[in-house]
């Protein structure tokens, strides 16, 4: 499979740092976002991991801030006319194959993912085609020309009880792109997973050993990690799923210092849901050259204030989503089977 793409050369032209912006800048730039909602009909649908400026913002004007699952949900099921979705593009994409007919306005389309850019879409239908007996199952992290080619969209916070489901009906597996998730996913069910081989660059930095050097240093505290963690990482943590799920897991969890191996920007959500907690970034390679993230997505760093407020006055090709209707009805398909089966789970708990 590895014969289309090289994924330990893979590199990507990261997007340069935006200038904070000052208090009283802020203060304007919310305030004329505030309008420009009203005036559109429009309400934001932010991912955990945006800035928390970001995040509170969304909040304070009746959005949501969440998982991609549950943005996939809030933004089919919310009636405004207009959806801001502060995340990266295929959160934006998912959301337009969803809702065709809302206008679906993002703060920059150039916000990628690394598992949507190492997983494109003809090499992967050549893979498919190659397979053509298995249920090609892919994570939302992709593009809508993946998700086209696919049986169903997943996300994490449901990937280990859908296989569960496939493998129960005898179906053996494509899993793409997340090679970590496809690993944890096969090692939970014992399913047939014939597994695409991209990786997070954010996720793919957490570090076994230094995690266990960290976990001496703080033997009380319990260990969250993201399953786009390496497996070594993943075995050693004590709870693991969706950033959804993470959060949860705090708020549960009786420990009062948390290890987290995932993307730094749920640490606003997880400090708010439990202010007497400490909670700790699981190690990287260190705020080096040697760490490419250094847990934080340099795309979903591209949601601020300000490209909020440029996307909603400017609109247009460089802030709207389009996909033509041939392509959106082949991808709504695996979509609207990912939430049929979602909302039939009782629980989403995480798992331990
Ligand atoms: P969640 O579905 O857990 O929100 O994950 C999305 C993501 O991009 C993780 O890196
Ligand atoms: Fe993609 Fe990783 Fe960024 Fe999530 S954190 S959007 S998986 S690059």
């Amino acid at each position: 499979m590895s014969n289309f793409i090289d994924f330990n050369l893979a590199s990507y032209p990261f997007p340069t740092k935006l200038t904070p912006l000052t208090a009283s800048e802020k203060k304007h730039c919310k305030q004329s976002i505030k309008l420009l909602l009203e005036k559109r009909n429009a309400v934001i649908v932010a991912h955990y991991y945006t800035d928390p400026d970001v995040q509170a913002l969304a909040e304070e004007t009746g959005g949501c801030v969440a998982d991609s699952l549950e943005m996939a949900r809030f933004g089919s099921l919310h009636p405004a006319s207009t959806l801001v979705v502060a995340g990266v593009r295929f959160m934006g994409e998912t959301a337009k194959i969803l809702n065709p007919e809302k206008k679906i306005l993002m703060p920059t389309l150039k916000a990628e993912c690394s598992l949507d850019l190492g997983c494109p879409a003809k090499p992967f239908a050549e893979f498919c085609d190659q397979h053509s007996e298995r249920t090609v199952v892919v994570y939302a992290n992709t593009s809508a020309a993946v998700k086209a080619r696919a049986d169903w969209v997943v996300t994490s916070s449901i990937a280990v009880e859908l296989i569960d489901y496939l493998d129960s009906q005898g179906q053996k597996i494509i899993w793409a792109p997340d090679r970590h998730l496809g690993n944890y996913v096969q090692r939970k069910t014992g399913a047939d997973i014939l597994c695409w081989q991209a990786t997070c660059i954010v996720h793919d930095e957490f570090k076994i050993q230094a995690l266990k050097k960290m976990k001496m240093l703080y033997p009380d505290a319990a260990i969250l990690a993201h399953p786009e963690s390496p497996a070594a990482v993943v075995d050693f943590a004590d709870v693991v799923g969706s950033t959804g799920q993470l959060i949860q897991a705090a708020q549960n969890l009786s420990n009062q210092q948390i290890i987290v191996a995932t993307e730094k920007g749920i640490f606003y959500k997880m400090q708010q849901a439990c202010p007497d907690k400490s909670f700790y970034i699981a190690p990287t390679a260190g705020e080096s050259a040697f760490c490419r993230t250094c847990a934080h997505c340099p795309w979903m760093a591209m949601n601020s204030l300000k490209t909020i407020e440029q996307g909603l006055k400017k609109e247009g090709e460089l802030h709207e989503i389009f996909i033509n209707d041939e392509l959106r009805e082949r991808a709504f398909k695996p979509l609207e089977r990912m939430l049929s089966f979602a909302a039939n789970i009782k629980s989403l708990n995480y798992k331990c």
